[in-house]
């Protein structure tokens, strides 16, 4: 018999989000996260063997004598956290900026000033790759900690040739040195540098860097940070339509400060995901549903841009746009590495239920980053990434925040942080 390895059992409540492996949850669907009280889930070699009540999984004979068991009595058991948009590579921190902040200097304007990106930019060119790493691997620790067991990581604080494959060349080396698994992206199109105009720096992404990008092969996806005085939507679509055409799936940064038809050019685009969208417009809404779109939201970077703006989350799901959320986890506008807090914002200024919170931050992000087939829902054959929640019922993980709910996280069937 190939008994389990591992045995988590008696959950007071284990959400699976069964049944959304193939498609995306969205509209009321995303309300529907497979609930089983009691519940257990079994796994071997890596693999999740068996889901159900308790006395299920032990009546299926999948416990054996060197099954490890872990009890989760009156805690909740969910899927491994997938955080699906993040910038988490690079060197330096950008506290400094938080004093022109508070003085109301916008975003946009510290980065025409060479600050914002650019600042990180520097830092990050100018620091060794252990040092890149040593930071990185810190962070992605913190994430692993509050329960994030798959994150996408864009590069973009190199923007020359060199300096981008560099840094999808360490995203590639620390997903082997740790235990969160990692899914890249390449975005030469985070800012504009020095020396450039946007066509300009269009030119050079479309010419030089994205056939050199195609040719190491470690970006799966590209990204552009479509936005006015950024990238403008001529050039953001030039620079999809390239990264298409060399097999790259595709992402927008897409209305985040400015409602300029970012949204309506994903659909156009029929890109994967389409991400911030705090200004999209109805129409734009409209678009990402009839195209199937995931909107990934990002509610720690309006919390931390400080303007009392948020994406408008219900008419998305009333228009049946997927949702899924992601920290955006960035030295700017989002130094954060908590899926928990996101989740804790999405409730209060996304107006997400528990419920729907939690299929945007497991199986819907999974599929926003072409990870559904593995990650994301607690079904047989999928990934053991799994979290044991020391929180008493589903509605207390956005409820109680500012503190840590997760007390174990077992990645692929091995315990990898907590006890
Ligand atoms: O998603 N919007 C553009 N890029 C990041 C910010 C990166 C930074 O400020 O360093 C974002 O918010
Ligand atoms: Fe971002």
């Amino acid at each position: 018999m190939n008994y389990a390895d591992l045995l988590i059992h008696s959950a007071h409540t284990m959400a699976t989000m069964k049944g959304y492996s193939e498609r995306p949850a969205s509209g009321e669907s995303m309300s529907e996260i497979g609930l089983i009280e009691d519940g257990a889930v079994a796994i071997r070699k890596g693999i999740i063997i068996a889901v159900g009540t308790t006395e299920e999984v032990r009546l299926g004979g999948w416990v054996g004598p060197d099954t490890r068991q872990i009890s989760a009595v009156g805690q909740v058991v969910t899927p491994g956290f997938v955080d699906p948009h993040t910038h988490v590579l690079y060197a330096g921190s950008r506290e400094n900026e938080l004093s022109l902040k508070l003085k109301g200097v916008p975003y946009l304007e510290i980065l025409k000033q060479g600050g914002g990106i650019l600042s990180t930019v520097r830092s990050t060119r100018q620091a060794t790759d252990v040092e890149i790493k040593a930071q990185t691997k810190g962070r992605l620790q913190t994430m692993l900690s509050m329960g994030t067991t798959t994150v996408e990581v864009k590069s973009g604080y190199g923007l020359t040739v060199d300096e981008e494959l560099r840094a999808l060349r360490l995203i590639h080396e620390l997903d082997g040195e740790q235990a969160v698994d990692l899914v890249l992206t390449f975005m030469g199109a985070h800012a504009v540098p020095p020396g450039y105009n946007d066509v300009e720096f269009t030119n050079y992404i479309i010419d030089e860097m994205l056939p050199q990008i195609a040719e190491q092969g470690f970006a799966e996806f590209c990204d552009v940070f479509c936005e006015p005085g950024v990238f403008s939507l001529e050039s953001s679509e030039r620079i999809l339509v390239k990264a298409q055409q060399l097999n790259l799936k595709l992402k927008m940064h897409a209305d985040e400060l400015a409602s300029a038809g970012g949204a309506e050019l994903a659909a156009k685009l029929a890109v994967i995901s389409a991400d911030h969208l705090l200004q999209a417009s109805d129409e734009g809404i409209a678009a990402l549903a009839r195209q199937g779109v995931i909107a990934v939201l990002l509610p720690a970077t309006s919390f931390n841009l400080a303007k009392n703006s948020y994406a408008r989350a219900r008419e998305m799901i009333r228009q049946g746009v997927p949702l899924a959320l992601a920290t955006d986890s960035n030295p700017g506008s989002s130094p954060t590495e908590s899926m928990p807090l996101v989740l804790t914002l999405a409730s209060l200024y996304l107006r997400l239920t528990p419920e729907e919170a939690l299929a945007a931050v497991t199986i819907n992000s999974a599929h926003a980053i072409g990870r559904a087939d593995q990650v994301g829902s607690l079904e047989v054959g999928k990934q053991g990434d799994v979290l044991i929640l020391d929180i008493p019922n589903l509605n207390y993980l956005p409820y109680h925040f500012g503190s840590n709910p997760v007390r174990m996280v077992i990645k692929r069937g091995n315990v990898v942080w907590g006890a």
